[in-house]
């Protein structure tokens, strides 16, 4: 029973995998319409293993995004290596409490070996400890928790005690290109969105240091490492040079940038960010392991160990626990993924992944400059920001092109003005893809000529 179950799952995924290229990148309307199939009653009786899998895959996979195929450029996604999503499977069939080495032995080895590799490749200090969380948002409120509490622990303030009413104040520093996300971390632990400090940005969307006021060791200072729409980064080594001095906290949202660290041919880009003192990355988007996978990296281990530690009579034996890192008390063995992802492409093969991925996109640019298509960033890592003529025909060829399925692409406003936003972030994606994908923005382009 379980194994045909198990079986039949895999038969529909391989399938689906096998297909993803051959399909619409996203859905026909008529698949959308579908999925009011699931719209039924709640069941008063159970439905058979095989009838849920067969409607799964049946009404599900034609409304999928195949994000996890070659030819998707929205937002900043990469597709699963299968490698990945085989380790990713076991872990799932071996459904452990990843929290502890009490709860699951392997998944706590794993994910202590995992770390020390992340530090490794990222080249962030070797004595960091790490945390598996959700995504980069997690890892950056998570790491703001661990700010936050060393800051106030030097004032004498124990935040996890008393709270944040009447305490010292924190200067919170981002830019005005700061991702929402880091805002949202922000506003949940207390330090409000709109009270932090915006820095005016450059043409690129990097961080004028210029404009950073003095610093203390009651400012946190947020930089990015890979602007979500240009790739820019923030000037982190000076900045970290300027908060080193000041006794300040700097936090690197590095949620795909993080990654140029590895790479033979952008690591200039991310020099200096080992000296700041929390990471925020993710493996769900540039190291292409599935969902659920971010990583928080904190230079002090007791500040972090600090700000997410929890104790209980019947926790006594979990000391430093994985669960004393991160903000969940359990969690499915998420570094598994990401162990998978890295011994498999091994150092050679992130540069390769990391470094092919920003060819790509240079190649990518090229072409659609060749089609008369403005570039307005300047291209430093696998992100492209490109407009057309006017505000009206970029929105007809965002939508032109996403009707037509070849591939996909968002909308986005760049210093102003409205635009579409091309990442290349997937191991899949070839300059056939880039191509054919070229095709169909230049046969779009004339359909929208054509129709005027
Ligand atoms: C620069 C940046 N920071 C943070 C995030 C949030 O990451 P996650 O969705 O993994 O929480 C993103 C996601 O797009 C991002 O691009």
């Amino acid at each position: 029973m379980t194994s045909e179950l198990l079986r039949n799952a895999y038969e529909r995924s391989e399938r689906y995998l096998s297909e993803i290229d051959s399909q619409r990148v996203f859905p026909a309307t008529s698949d959308l319409t579908a999925l009011t199939g699931f719209e039924e009653p709640f069941p008063e009786t159970g439905h058979t293993p095989e009838d849920i899998l067969r409607q799964l895959d049946e009404l599900g996979a034609s409304a999928t995004v195949a994000s996890a195929g070659s030819r998707y450029f929205g937002f900043v996604v990469g597709g699963s290596l299968p490698v990945a999503v085989g380790a990713n499977w076991m872990a799932t069939a071996w459904d452990q409490v990843a929290s502890s080495s009490v709860t699951s032995p392997v998944a706590d080895k794993i994910e202590k070996v995992t770390s020390q590799w992340l530090l490794d490749v990222l080249d962030l200090p070797r004595q960091s400890a790490i945390g598996f969380v959700t995504g980069a948002t997690m890892a950056t409120f998570t790491a703001l928790a661990a700010a936050r509490h060393k800051i106030l622990k030097k004032q004498g303030w124990n935040v996890e005690e008393d709270g944040l009413f009447g305490a010292p104040e924190i200067k919170v520093i981002v830019s005005d290109e700061v991702h929402v996300t880091v805002l949202k971390a922000l506003s949940m632990l207390g330090f409000g969105k709109s009270r932090v400090i915006k820095i005016p940005t450059d043409t690129n969307g990097a961080m004028d240091i210029s404009a950073l006021p003095v610093l203390d060791s009651r400012t946190i200072v947020c930089t990015q490492a890979g602007n979500v729409n240009s790739g820019a980064f923030d000037p982190i080594d000076e900045i970290c040079d300027h908060a080193q001095v000041a006794d300040a906290w700097v936090h690197v949202d590095g949620a795909f940038g993080l990654w140029a660290r590895s790479s033979s041919s952008k690591a200039y880009l991310a020099c200096g960010i080992e000296k700041a003192d929390s990471w925020a990355a993710d493996g769900h988007k540039w190291l292409n392991t599935p969902y659920d996978g971010g990583v928080v990296v904190c230079r002090d281990d007791e500040a972090l160990h600090g700000a997410m530690s929890v104790s209980a009579a019947y926790l006594k034996d979990r000391d430093r626990a994985s669960q004393s890192y991160i903000p969940e008390f359990s969690k499915r063995a998420r570094g598994i993924d990401i162990w998978a992802a890295l011994k498999f492409l091994g150092r050679d093969g992130v540069d390769d992944l990391i470094s092919g991925c920003c060819d790509l996109a240079q190649y990518f640019a090229k072409g659609l400059e060749a089609l008369g298509l403005n570039i307005l960033n300047d291209v430093v890592l696998n992100q492209i920001v490109v407009s057309w003529d006017s505000a009206e025909k970029t929105e007809a060829l965002i939508h032109t092109v996403q009707q037509d399925g070849t591939c996909w692409f968002g909308p986005t406003v760049w210093k102003g003005h409205n635009a579409f936003r091309l990442s290349v972030s997937s191991w899949k994606i070839t300059r056939q893809d880039i191509d054919l994908s070229l095709k169909a923005i230049e046969d779009s382009m004339q359909k929208i000529e054509t129709s005027k």
